[in-house]
């Protein structure tokens, strides 16, 4: 499904690939966690893959294929159709993709019609339905409030329903949970494991808690300084770190919803 083959990222002049000769494969429905601390780029990687580096950054060497289509080289329409229903992405701070001065429903309602035809009340009940499975209860009461009414985890819970709106068959996320109490933050890696198991969704999830890797993921990556340093399966990684790195990583694992998963 998804074939990185060594690329490199690179952000405007700096001679320091952000990434570095990164190769990963997955199949539909594989579950890979990429930790590493921060500035290590985790989100450099994952903004590659869909194609939205910010500001001056560029792949410099390498390929990405998704079903066999070379990423890097689609063109905007091209991006417009994959996005959200072939590839989609849940970022650090999904609430803040959100107009503020939108109501949820209307720019939900926008969303899903420009991926599907479907009249406005379909799209309305639909953006409920995905609210409700996101622990909205009341979706709604969401659909008609404005973003700043609601908490930031609330907003979030937002942020990634839209991105499991249309089952994606590859899902990015980038610390979708960190800003979530662990409760909300079990249900939300819950609900991304019921999407794979529904759907074949195959997810990379970006985190700094080694925790949630352990409990979600077929395989990690470890990441240092741009580079791979560790990767394996979650056995593997848990119960024999190859580097000392890896092992420092696990030794400061937090617990969720005061379950230790590791
Ligand atoms: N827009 C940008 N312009 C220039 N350099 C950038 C930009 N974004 C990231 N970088 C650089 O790329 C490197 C990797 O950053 P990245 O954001 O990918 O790390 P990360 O692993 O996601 O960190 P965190 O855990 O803090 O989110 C860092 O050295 C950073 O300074
Ligand atoms: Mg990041």
């Amino acid at each position: 499904m998804l074939d990185i083959k060594a690329i490199s990222v690179v952000y405007g002049k700096n001679p320091l690939p952000a990434v570095r000769d990164f190769s990963l494969q997955m199949k539909p429905g594989e579950i890979v966690s990429i930790v590493g601390e921060s500035g290590s780029g985790k989100t450099t990687l994952i903004r590659a893959v869909l194609g939205s580096l910010p500001g001056s950054g560029y792949i410099s060497r390498g390929d990405i294929l998704f079903e066999g289509r070379s990423l890097p080289g689609l063109g905007a329409e091209e991006w417009r159709d994959l996005r959200g229903t072939g590839i989609s992405m849940i970022f650090q701070d999904s609430g803040a993709m959100l107009n503020p001065v939108r109501r949820i429903g209307s720019q939900y309602v926008e969303y899903i019609r420009t991926h599907q035809k479907m009249t406005k009340k379909e799209a309305w009940a639909r953006g409920v339905e995905m609210l409700e499975r996101m622990r909205l209860p009341e979706g709604d009461h969401i659909m008609r409030s404005y973003p700043f009414q609601l908490s930031g985890g609330m907003r979030q819970r937002v942020g990634i329903a839209m991105a499991m709106t249309f089952q994606p068959k590859l899902l990015l996320a980038d610390e979708p949970t960190s800003a979530l109490d662990v409760t909300t933050q079990a249900q939300i890696v819950r609900q991304m494991l019921e999407l794979r198991d529904s759907c074949n969704t195959g997810i990379i999830v970006v985190t700094h808690n080694i925790g949630v890797a352990a409990y979600m993921a077929d395989r990690i990556v470890v990441m240092k300084e741009g580079n791979i340093v560790d990767a394996g399966t979650r056995e593997q990684i848990l119960r024999s770190p190859s580097g000392t790195y890896t092992r420092s990583l696990l030794d400061s694992v937090p617990s969720m919803g005061g379950e230790r998963f590791v």
